[in-house]
């Protein structure tokens, strides 16, 4: 029997002979927890591993064994002809558990990021980002099934093959020297924008760069300008930076600078999508650009241009980017590959005006942890070859197939059920519900028939009085999207009887 205070507490270890985990390893645990729990206190002895070994019914190896680990952990030792003591340096303040309170519990404090989503979101679990796969009439994603497989994958395995060092060391910090090259190249050319490659810093996605951004240019409480309906993710990653956001009404002609100035006149900054309103599918005026960058000019703040699908204009000559008109050095420039290549790709970057370059590189010196080289390789080739010019021509032609495919069957289907405006760019349209039939409930709805819809509501920071669906057209074919404008047919119908 064990005779010490501590050698009851031993006797009730519970060693699992079950258990696939050795007896030794489970006493050494139950030992570990006994001493740092305070259950044997610093000089305590221990008893005899013949004694413990007997008590417990397993071998002395056993005990022994664990002994052994604990006093090369520390926590016990071992004195020649003495004993096994548990260690002094135990005798030291050690961090302990706090004692259970029995009554209500404090409210917990909320870390600084969880407090400002809730302010800014409430429970409102709409918001959030939600798991996409192709479908109708899914938002966000490409046409997956266009995508020129075997191109990549021939620069895919050409990469795996260069010289080691360039392939598996760590990456340059503003990113892959060739690919801000090559998107300086291609915003020149494609998107009238000056710039040099020092001026693009990769990023994770266009997620990272307005996290990136919003870290950069806003201290907690900053006033931000954000289009109301807007994009969810840069809601959420300017959130985080502890922006204030000011909701912004969007019109015909974008966001309402009027209604800005007047909401919030000493603004930080603005966030916009000019080239294609996220979710209505706006093209910001000329007139609206200027405003803009008067405005932001006046309150010496910053503007973030997202650009996120601005490629695929299909029903006019493009109008040139926010950034091309820029002559106050006031714009942020920010494009994805998400929607050009594909989504899991997670590449994007941010253009910095020459006034902020010094600082950027300062930041993702320090805190960047990089994009993986491979990919960011093989997409600088992929532009450099031409192919991602082609590709972005061919794929202006099937997204505006897409499109007419979801116009008319809306056309022949929809009628006086829901009205879906034509878009002339990227990857998705709005449909605006009439009055009395709630989004929430078509969504709802839809949902449980395969349908995918985001009601606009979704994207608003507050409420906007337009009610309506988002439907993406870009990742499924025109047949699909006649099946899915059929199955809308019937629930809408269902739901208005
Ligand atoms: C408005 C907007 N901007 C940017 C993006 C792309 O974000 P990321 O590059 O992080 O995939 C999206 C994706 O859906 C978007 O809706």
């Amino acid at each position: 029997m064990v005779k010490r205070i501590g050698g009851a507490l031993l006797l009730s270890l519970d060693l699992d002979r079950e258990s696939t985990r050795s007896i030794s390893t489970q006493l050494c645990t139950a030992l570990r927890e006994v001493i740092l729990s305070g259950g044997l206190s610093a000089g305590e002895r221990l008893p005899a591993s013949r004694t413990l070994a007997k008590d417990l019914g397993v071998s002395r190896t056993t005990v022994n064994d664990a002994f052994e680990r604990l006093v090369a952990e520390g926590l016990i030792e071992s004195r020649v002809g003495a004993g096994t003591f548990v260690s002094q340096a135990l005798k030291a303040e050690r961090p302990m558990p706090s004692p259970r309170v029995q009554e209500t519990p404090a409210p917990a404090r909320k870390p600084r990021l969880a407090t400002a989503v809730t302010r800014a979101m409430g429970d409102f679990v709409e918001r959030q980002r939600l798991p996409y796969s192709p479908g109708a009439f899914v938002t966000a994603l490409p046409a997956l099934d266009t995508f020129p497989m075997a191109q990549w994958s021939r620069l895919v395995s050409k990469h795996w093959r260069a010289q080691r060092d360039d392939v598996m060391g760590y990456g340059e910090p503003y990113g892959y020297r060739p690919l801000r090259q090559a998107i300086a190249g291609h915003l020149r050319t494609s998107r009238g924008v000056v710039c040099e490659a020092d001026q693009i810093f990769i990023t994770g996605g266009a997620q990272q760069a307005f996290n990136l951004i919003g870290s950069v240019l806003l201290n907690p409480g900053d006033k931000a300008w954000f289009e109301n309906p807007g994009a969810i993710g840069a809601c959420n990653g300017l959130v985080a930076c502890g922006a204030d956001l000011v909701p912004v009404p969007i019109d015909g002609e974008g966001i309402r600078v009027d209604v800005g100035l007047e909401l919030a006149p000493q603004f930080r900054l603005a966030f916009v999508t000019p080239s294609h309103h996220q979710p209505l599918g706006v093209i910001m005026s000329l007139e609206r650009r200027f405003a803009l960058l008067q405005a932001a000019e006046r309150a010496k703040a910053w503007i973030i241009e997202d650009d996120y699908d601005g490629e695929f204009c299909f029903g006019r000559r493009p109008l040139p980017t926010l950034k091309s008109v820029d002559s106050t050095g006031r714009v942020i420039y920010v494009g994805t590959f998400s929607k050009s290549l594909f989504p899991s790709l997670r590449l994007g970057y941010l253009l910095s005006p020459p006034a902020l370059v010094s600082t950027f590189e300062r930041l993702t010196r320090a805190f960047l942890p990089g994009v993986p080289t491979s990919l960011q390789a093989v997409t600088a080739e992929f532009i450099e070859e031409g192919h991602f010019a082609t590709h972005i021509r061919r794929m202006r032609r099937i997204y505006a197939e897409r499109h007419q495919a979801l116009c008319d069957a809306a056309g022949e289907r929809l009628t006086g059920l829901l009205d879906v405006a034509p878009t002339e760019s990227g990857l998705h349209t709005v449909g605006f519900l009439p009055p009395g039939i709630s989004e929430i409930d078509v969504a709802a709805t839809a949902e449980g028939r395969g349908i995918t819809v985001s009601p606009i509501r979704r994207f608003s920071l507050k409420p906007t009085g337009i009610s309506g669906l988002v439907l993406g057209f870009g990742s499924i074919r025109p047949a699909e999207i006649r099946a899915g404008v059929g199955v809308l047919g019937q629930v809408l119908e269902d739901l208005m009887r």
